[in-house]
């Protein structure tokens, strides 16, 4: 078995490879840039120069890989090529994005070729796109039919946030953030999400809409009239704050010792159309290295051939609870109330 990361030379990139090698899987380094994936290093590690502009040396990169992980944001510009390109090869995909526009595109364009290539497709691999959809489909399995579900971050401000994640957010700041209402992704102007109270805190968190992954993945597995997304508003003020030039002043990584430090945690909160509720969280530490974990595990269920093939979500691709089960050694802990 070979798996390839797309932007590899990256943080989360060179985070994925580290997993991969972790786990003795092959691994392809694959990039726009041969200096910056040479020096990702590695006996053995395949070096391969591929620009996104570029389709047939992409799928030529990917044709003896059995999946591709795609770490080079943000995705808005450079994404949908890989897609494309990793299914002409026959290679199953994950990514790292939270792009929602994006996903939505992949959505919408990618399903039908995906399942004529018996390829499959599952966008958002990241500690908040994966666990949030599957703690979501686990919180909306106890009071189906669900009227409503809200997907909250509730991360904490200073778990740190890399110059990629802050070209991404910049580069998505003119779009409208999406909620799901009645049947279609509409601009988020429903009623606004009420402060909740996190599992094991005293008070509770204001919090301001924003354009989370789930938003777009979970209308795919929940049948709701309503999903929207939130994210703890001093969080929310943190990323509003990141115009373009404070963006290339972000450090390129996150220090080991402040990922360690720093909590991420996705809640799900869902009412029946019978006005019964539940409530879900999942919880853990180091986002960017758990999100190289996420990323590598989904590919590597792909590659074991577990998943359907077209474009699918987290939760459709794979069993959420045995899932969320499989980040327990990474500190991963989950429940629904
Ligand atoms: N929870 C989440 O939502 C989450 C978590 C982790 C990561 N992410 C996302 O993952 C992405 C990567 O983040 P990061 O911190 O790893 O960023 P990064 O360190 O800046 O890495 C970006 C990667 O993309 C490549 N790249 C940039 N421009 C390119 C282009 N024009 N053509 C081809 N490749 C290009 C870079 O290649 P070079 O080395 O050649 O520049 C590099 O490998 C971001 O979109 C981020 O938002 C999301």
């Amino acid at each position: 078995m070979r798996i390839a990361v797309y932007g590899a030379s990256g943080f989360t990139g060179r985070l994925a490879v580290a997993e991969l090698r972790r786990r003795g899987i092959a691994t392809a380094l694959v990039g726009r840039d041969p200096d910056r994936l040479q020096a990702v290093g590695g006996a053995g590690a395949a070096v391969r120069v591929a620009d996104p502009a570029d389709p047939a040396a992409l799928t030529a990169a990917f044709a003896d890989c059995d999946a591709v992980v795609n770490c080079a944001g943000p995705f808005t510009f450079w994404g949908e090529p890989v897609v494309r390109a990793a299914i002409g090869a026959g290679a199953h995909y994950v990514d790292t994005t939270g792009e929602q526009h994006y996903l939505r595109r992949v959505f919408d364009g990618f399903g039908a070729q995906a399942e004529r290539a018996g390829v499959t497709v599952v966008p958002a691999m990241t500690d908040d796109g994966g666990p949030g959809d599957l703690i979501a489909a686990l919180t909306a399995a106890r009071v189906a039919p669900v009227d409503r579900l809200l997907i909250a971050d509730l991360r904490e401000p200073g778990s740190g946030a890399s110059r990629g994640t802050a070209r991404s957010m910049a580069a998505i700041g003119d779009e409208e953030p999406l909620e799901y209402r009645d049947g279609a992704l509409r601009p988020a102007d429903g009623p606004a999400p009420q402060p909740i109270v996190p599992p094991g805190g005293a008070d509770a968190v204001p919090l301001s809409v924003f354009a989370l992954p789930g938003v777009v993945t979970v209308p795919r597995h929940v049948t709701a009239r309503r999903v929207h997304g939130a994210i703890r508003s001093e969080v929310a003020a943190l990323f509003a704050a990141l115009t373009p030039d404070v963006v290339e002043s972000v450090p390129e990584t996150v220090p080991e010792e402040v990922r360690s430090a720093g909590r991420w945690l996705m809640a799900a909160e869902a009412v029946g159309a019978d006005g019964r509720s539940a409530r879900g969280w999942v919880t853990g530490h180091d986002a960017y290295g758990l999100t190289a974990v996420i990323a590598v595990e989904g590919a590597l269920r792909l590659a074991a051939g577990k998943a359907a093939p077209g474009v699918l979500s987290p939760a459709q691709a794979f069993e959420p609870a045995g899932f969320l089960d499989a980040l327990a050694p990474s500190g991963v802990r989950w429940q629904v109330d």
